[in-house]
């Protein structure tokens, strides 16, 4: 019968599995037999299936010298399944010599799978592989022992290592690990004394000292350059650099897989006099490649548009001559960049955390905008410039937090973010450096019905530090 199969070219799953439950070796000897045609040798690979642990690998490691790499994976992927220790030296051998990167990746997987603790140098020593598929093949292995001290260090140097995904698997392996140290709250809690908190002050010594992984969702606009006169800086450089340093401590005081909510746009500085040109400065795009080096992954571009009218014109220059060159569209738009803190958990992670009944009330049940081009007018007020208008705020906050979750507005103005916290059922922890918008901020967040089990509080800088140490010791 097996004859006749082999004339037509065919070795059925039934006789495999008979062989197998009979042991009949002489059968895969005949099968795998390396002068086979490689389209028999590939399809009796594929349906050799879960073999059993006495299974002799002999014929197997006949074909791990093949000269067809498919047949070479095909028959690693056999002798993986066998998970029989003795075949150790042989993977390291061949992992060592083989020049196909899938097949070394099926190597590793094999090592892998052997959970054999003298691996460990072997595996090491893959770490410097030109293949970044192979290299986080050989973490997952060692992952199996993350507690020995030996591969800790060998993990360690990986988070300067120059690919993305290999360096966020390792930053996140390390926080983890931070983070099971530390006795951080349930991922729906955040600490009760940030909640409806004003802090008056430079956002970056307030940050210093906002315990890690408490808040649920940042949403801010950071001072536009030097394009307002609330904030100078000497040099674009150092603006972005400034905004580096406060978003790599939001990206720390950030809960695992949730969300920062950036609206930025580009801003114009204008000309010095007739002889200079105006220069406008893409502020978020040359902020998103830092964003996603600080550890943020980039979920959506969100654009704000708003009405034609509310933009400054641009091209009355170019209405009156027509010339190429000179036109200058008028800036109706800006953006709301969405990044996640970067892991490798899914959302869905992030929505089995919370209640079913904290789940059911956060729905968005209203009409909701399912493009990225979200139409909203802008707001103005009396005394601050820039204020984001309160829909833009709610919109965001809705979308991107359930009820009870701790926001984060690191440029708070005249506080626009803690008042859409307050009207969604959410918990607010803003800064803001100058008194006046603080002092205003006040008077708006304390007026109006506070259905909130925690009044807003209103601190200087040195209060938050008397307050931040209480809640330490
Ligand atoms: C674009 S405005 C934000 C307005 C806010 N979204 C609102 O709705 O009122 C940026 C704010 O950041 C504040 N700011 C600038 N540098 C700061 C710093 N180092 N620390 C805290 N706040 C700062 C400015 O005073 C300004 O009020």
């Amino acid at each position: 019968m097996l004859t006749a199969n082999r004339e037509k070219g065919m070795i059925t799953r039934e006789q495999i599995e008979q062989a197998k439950r009979q042991r009949d070796i002489t059968f895969f000897r005949k099968v795998l037999d390396a002068r086979q045609s490689d389209g028999i040798l590939l399809q009796v690979l594929d349906r050799l299936g879960k073999l059993p642990p006495d299974f002799d690998p002999a014929p197997l490691l006949a074909l791990l010298d093949h000269p067809n790499p498919e047949v070479r994976l095909g028959a690693v992927k056999g002798l993986s399944r066998l998970e029989n220790p003795v075949l150790l030296p042989i993977f390291a051998q061949h992992v060592r010599e083989e020049s196909n990167t899938r097949v070394r990746r099926e190597l590793v997987s094999a090592i892998g799978r052997l959970r054999l603790p003298e691996a460990i140098p072997l595996l090491g020593s893959l770490l410097s592989d030109p293949d970044p598929k192979v290299v986080l093949q050989v973490i997952r292995a060692l992952l199996c022992f993350r507690d020995h001290p030996e591969v800790q260090s060998l993990l360690a140097p990986l988070a300067e290592h120059p690919n993305e995904l290999i360096r966020t698997v390792i930053q996140h392996e390390f926080s983890r690990a931070e983070h099971e140290k530390s006795d951080s709250l349930p991922h729906p809690m955040s600490p009760d004394w940030l909640k409806n908190l004003f802090v008056c002050a430079d956002v970056l010594e307030m940050l210093a000292y906002v315990p890690s992984e408490s808040v649920h969702l940042t949403f801010t606009s950071p001072p536009y350059y030097n394009a307002r006169d609330y904030t100078l800086y000497r040099s674009y450089e150092e603006y972005l650099e400034f905004l580096v340093q406060v978003f790599r401590e939001v990206h720390r005081i950030t809960k695992e897989g949730r969300f920062f909510v950036l609206n930025t746009s580009p801003v114009l500085i204008p000309r010095m006099s007739r002889q200079h040109s105006s220069r406008r400065y893409a502020i978020p795009f040359d902020i998103h490649p830092r964003l996603i080096e600080i550890g943020f992954e980039f979920i959506d571009d969100i654009i704000w548009v708003k009405p034609p009218g509310s933009a400054k014109n641009r091209n009355g220059g170019f209405f009156q001559h027509r010339k190429p060159l000179g036109y200058k569209a008028n800036s109706v738009v800006e953006y709301v960049m969405v990044y996640r803190k970067a892991t490798d958990k899914l959302i869905d992670w992030n929505m089995r955390q919370y209640d079913p009944s904290v789940i059911e009330a956060s729905r968005v049940t209203s009409d909701y905008e399912p493009t990225n081009v979200w139409e909203i007018a802008p707001a103005s007020d009396p005394v601050h410039p820039a204020v984001f208008p309160l829909e833009l705020a709610t919109r965001v906050i809705q979308l991107y937090s359930y009820k009870g979750d701790l926001v984060f507005d690191p440029f708070a103005g005249c506080g626009t973010v803690g008042q859409a916290a307050l009207l969604t059922e959410r918990y607010f922890l803003l800064t803001e450096k100058e008194s006046t918008y603080f002092k205003y901020a006040r008077e708006l967040l304390s007026t109006g019905n506070l259905l909130t089990d925690f009044p807003p509080r209103f601190l200087h800088l040195t209060q938050f530090v008397q307050l931040a140490k209480e809640h330490k010791e």
